[in-house]
């Protein structure tokens, strides 16, 4: 009788150990817990054995009721667990809900408008060229005939980066303008040649409506033999008619520039005042876009070119004010203040 017991506690354990669902539980007890189990039987009859046997079957027999009893608890237990895990997780996951969309960005209308002039150039046989916005000072005035002594370098308040350095032109800076490539462009590159230089500049300046210490300019590099001022105007009034449509008014004047000779400066009509004077054109009627010129010899001869062979020219202008004029946008430091409210605009 007692290898009988322990036989059945096992097999009843056994079967304990597959039930997978609460509501199970209940049949398992009647069936071997309930008042007809195999169990209540043993105990029962314990009545009608002799005193030992009683003795040792019965301690053995109310141990194997204990164990099931406490087995039973222990499952119903782990069972009410994993139904809780299993509703919270389907609570958390309701499929029936339509999925978040992904905001898409765009890019900045500054990175816009550089890229579209960049376009204008490329479909006239130019190609992009990329430099260091950290730079010497050689490339930056030296080589452009802006030595250290120079009023051009008054008019380009420049944030140094190590003015320490051992001789001036070992100094670094952060590039006033993207002119600070075109030597060495020329040093890499034998003529003819035909690129744009796009770029972040930097000048140590307060910022204001039209000002900020951080922005855009691309620059303009053809050298070759026979370039001349005509080339310089055609392909500059090309764009500009491209960029800003037939009508636009633009002006084309002498300017001084250390680099070329002779200089000029370009402006188009004002779009916000249409010519009569605002904050934005400082009440001239006209914006100012771009420095161009013939390149000066001596730049040529630096590059290592004999300027009786070669010439060139060469522009500069500033992408920050291009999107203002267009959209009629009367404060550049809103395209840096990260406010989406006005970026998504664009
Ligand atoms: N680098 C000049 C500026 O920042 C513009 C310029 C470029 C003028 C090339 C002439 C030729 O003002």
């Amino acid at each position: 009788m007692l290898k009988q017991l322990e036989e059945l506690k096992l097999k009843v354990l056994r079967e304990l150990e597959e039930v997978s669902e609460i509501k199970e539980l209940e049949s398992w007890r009647v069936r071997y817990l309930g008042k007809k189990s195999e169990l209540t039987r043993i105990l029962r009859s314990l009545a009608t054995l002799p005193l030992e046997q009683r003795k040792t079957i019965g301690a053995l027999a109310n141990e194997v009721r204990a164990d099931l009893e406490s087995s039973l608890k222990q499952k119903r237990q782990t069972l009410r667990e994993a139904q809780v895990v299993i509703q919270t997780k389907e609570e958390q996951f309701d499929t029936t809900l339509p999925g978040r969309p992904l905001p898409i960005g765009h890019l900045h209308p500054i990175t816009q408008t550089l890229y579209e002039i960049c376009d204008i150039f490329i479909s006239m046989g130019f190609q992009v060229v990329e430099g260091p916005e950290v730079e010497w000072d050689y490339y930056n005035f030296e080589s452009l005939n802006i030595p250290k002594e120079h009023p051009a370098r008054d008019t380009m308040s420049t944030l140094w980066v190590d003015s320490k350095a051992e001789s001036d032109e070992r100094c670094m800076l952060l590039r006033t303008h993207t002119t600070s490539m075109q030597l060495r462009v020329m040093e890499k590159t034998p003529p003819p040649l035909r690129v744009i230089i796009p770029g972040k500049v930097y000048r140590y300046e307060a910022s204001d409506a039209t000002h900020t210490p951080m922005f855009h300019q691309i620059d303009g590099l053809v050298v070759d033999k026979g370039i001349t001022m005509a080339d310089l105007k055609g392909t500059l009034y090309e764009v500009v008619r491209r960029f800003f449509g037939e009508d636009r008014k633009v002006r084309f004047r002498c300017d001084y520039f250390p680099f070329v000779e002779p200089g000029a400066e370009m402006a188009i009509e004002c779009s916000v005042c249409s010519g009569n004077g605002c904050r934005l054109c400082g009440n001239s009627g006209w914006i100012e876009i771009l420095g161009a010129g013939m390149t000066h010899p001596q730049v040529l001869q630096r590059a290592g070119l004999d300027p009786e062979v070669y010439s060139g020219f060469a522009f500069g202008m500033g992408v920050d004010r291009i999107p203002m004029l267009r959209y009629w946008i009367d404060n550049i430091r809103l395209f840096y203040n990260s406010d989406l409210r006005f970026l998504r605009q664009f």
